[in-house]
């Protein structure tokens, strides 16, 4: 099953991803893992990308969409994968179409995960990330057992650079005016679901289950 995860920053893509990912055996591909993996290594496409991923900007499309061109291409992913974060905008949509129908493959599910303003800037706001597994946690909604450290592997917890305050704001504008378009995009071609994620996260995730159940 090849699954796409749309919505706002902060909707929980991330975290549904990685619980479906364990529930359905299925690889997560995260272009905002990828790239921040790029900007820690200090790669080309990581000093490329940063500059835009620091502003809140998206990352130009050439780049992004040859990242996971190449990811599709690799064995795990051929029979199924869980896209978070990939298209961003109408042009990335059409690249990705383009690359699955090469392989006689489609999208069999864009799951919209419909979050509002508010949740979803308290979340990003909150959010604290392991610099050395990178499993996240929130100082109020998911803290971790002991203040700024890794409950998996006791690393130390930091505030990415984009979930600051005005990096918030910018990312959502960028949402508003290239990805909020792919709603319609992949509601025209009938594979659209959607799921209102203000909730809990497992409240969220049970409505996911019930939904693939079908
Ligand atoms: P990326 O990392 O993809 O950021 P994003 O889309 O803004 O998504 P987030 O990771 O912020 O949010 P999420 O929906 O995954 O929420 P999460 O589960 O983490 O991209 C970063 C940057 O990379 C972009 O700005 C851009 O520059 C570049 N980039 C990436 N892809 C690109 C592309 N295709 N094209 C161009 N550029 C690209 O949850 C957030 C917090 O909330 C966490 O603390 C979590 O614990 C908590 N939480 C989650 N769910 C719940 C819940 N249900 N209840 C309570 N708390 C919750």
């Amino acid at each position: 099953m090849n699954i796409v995860l749309l919505g706002p920053p902060g909707a929980g893509k991330g975290t549904q991803a990685k619980v479906l990912s364990e529930k359905l055996s299925m690889p997560h591909i995260s272009t905002g893992d990828i790239l921040r993996q790029n900007v820690s290594r200090g790669s080309d496409l990581g000093k490329q990308a940063n500059e835009y991923m620091e502003k809140g900007e998206l990352v130009p499309d050439e780049l992004v969409t040859t990242m996971v061109i190449n990811r599709l291409n690799e064995p795990d992913v051929q029979k199924g994968f869980i896209l978070d974060g990939y298209p961003r905008n109408i042009l990335q949509a059409e690249s990705l179409d383009k690359a699955l129908h090469s392989k006689k493959k489609d999208l069999d599910l864009v799951l919209y995960l419909d979050a509002t303003e508010p949740v979803v800037v308290q979340r990003l706001s909150g959010r604290r990330v392991c610099g050395q597994c990178g499993a996240n946690f929130h100082v109020t909604n998911m803290p971790p057992r002991l203040d700024s450290v890794c409950d998996n592997c006791q690393g130390a917890l930091y505030q990415r650079n984009d979930d600051k305050k005005e990096t918030i704001k910018k990312r959502l504008k960028v949402y508003l005016q290239k990805t909020r378009s792919l709603i319609d995009y992949y509601r025209n071609k009938s594979n659209l679901s959607c799921v209102s994620a203000d909730e809990d996260a497992p409240v969220v995730l049970d409505k996911i289950m019930n939904l693939l159940k079908k």
